[in-house]
């Protein structure tokens, strides 16, 4: 019987880049899935196939000890998200003490690639639970959660914070900051998407803020100041306050756009935002292309944002309460 498990995505209320250096943030996961379907091999070999990453579908396949697929990658984020199935299984292999043990995976997702809502996180994660299950371990989702963020931290070559994987682990809002990590009581907060189409390299945009916040001091000013602003947002987050959540978002976005994070798609969509009464708006994840996030509880942000030029898609997402589950 293969084991199937998924996990949700995110989107970030405040304080992504800033909790890479250790200030806090609060991700929030949302009601878009991630799906991993594992099935032990007789051999030592891994096939990952996907036929829905918002991509055309692939099948690559691998030995135990990586070495280079049967198949030509077919584009570089493929390739991406090959390395990070390849880095779960290497981890579930090493939580069940089975370094020899191969698979057949498939992914599947709602969750766009690459485009600031988690998907990595939300693939590893379900890979670990679904490959470590496969193996008769059963792991809790603060394991799952610790075994996750080491893949990712190995992919992303040391630029990633535990802030993504403990957030599509444990489902709800979190809160990190460094090693600490906890979950959050928050209400079902009215939360928009706008999605530009396109997709970003997590780790470059991580590397290019530390790159900035070793040349300038504002660099490392702008940094402490998104730790002071999630610190205010966490006590309008406990007071169910969203009209000052919204302004926080606002000025989290301005903060990020210091940082050299924002791109003009993703400007345009949150002033559209903005403009048609949302409480506030900001990119959300690492930026540079990809998905912004507002608040609104009427329909007016979601049309606004679905008449924008530089906007692919918009949708509403809800807070998923479940992080990773077995299906
Ligand atoms: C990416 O979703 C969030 C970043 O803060 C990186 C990280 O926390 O690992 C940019």
């Amino acid at each position: 019987m293969p084991t199937t498990s998924s996990a949700p995505g995110k989107v970030y209320l405040f304080g992504e880049h800033a909790v890479v250096y250790g200030e806090p943030a609060v991700p929030c996961a949302i009601e878009r899935r991630a799906s991993v379907t594992v099935r032990e091999r007789d051999d030592d070999r891994l096939r990952v196939s996907a036929d829905d990453l918002t991509l055309d579908g692939f099948t690559v396949e691998y030995g135990v000890d990586g070495g280079s697929p049967d198949v030509d990658v077919p584009t570089p984020l493929i390739e991406a998200a090959m390395g990070y199935v390849d880095a779960s299984v290497a981890a579930a292999r090493d939580a069940a003490g089975r370094p020899q043990a191969g698979f057949d995976v498939e992914i599947e997702s709602d969750i766009p690639l690459g485009a600031g809502l988690g998907s990595s996180a939300a693939v590893v994660v379900a890979a670990v639970d679904a490959a470590t299950r496969e193996l008769g371990v059963e792991l809790a989702p603060e394991e799952v959660a610790e075994y996750a963020y080491e893949v990712e931290y190995e992919v992303q070559e040391g630029e990633a914070s535990r802030a993504d994987t403990f957030c599509s682990a444990m489902g709800g809002a979190v809160r990190v900051e460094g090693d600490a990590c906890e979950t959050l009581d928050a209400p079902d907060l009215p939360f928009v998407v706008g999605y530009d189409g396109a997709s970003h390299d997590t780790g470059a945009l991580v590397a290019g803020v530390r790159a900035l916040k070793d040349e300038y001091d504002f660099a490392e000013d702008t940094v402490e100041a998104i730790g002071d602003l999630v610190r205010q947002g966490e006590d309008a987050l406990a007071e169910g306050d969203v009209a000052e959540l919204g302004r926080l978002m606002d000025f989290n976005h301005g903060l990020l756009s210091a940082l050299g994070v924002s791109a003009r798609s993703l400007d345009e969509m949150v002033w559209a935002a903005r403009d048609a009464g949302a409480s506030g708006a900001k990119l959300t994840g690492a930026g540079g292309g990809g998905c912004i996030v507002a608040l609104d509880a009427g329909d007016s942000t979601e049309t606004a944002l679905s008449l924008t030029p530089t906007c692919a898609e918009a949708f509403r997402a809800s807070l998923a309460h479940e992080g990773v589950r077995a299906e």
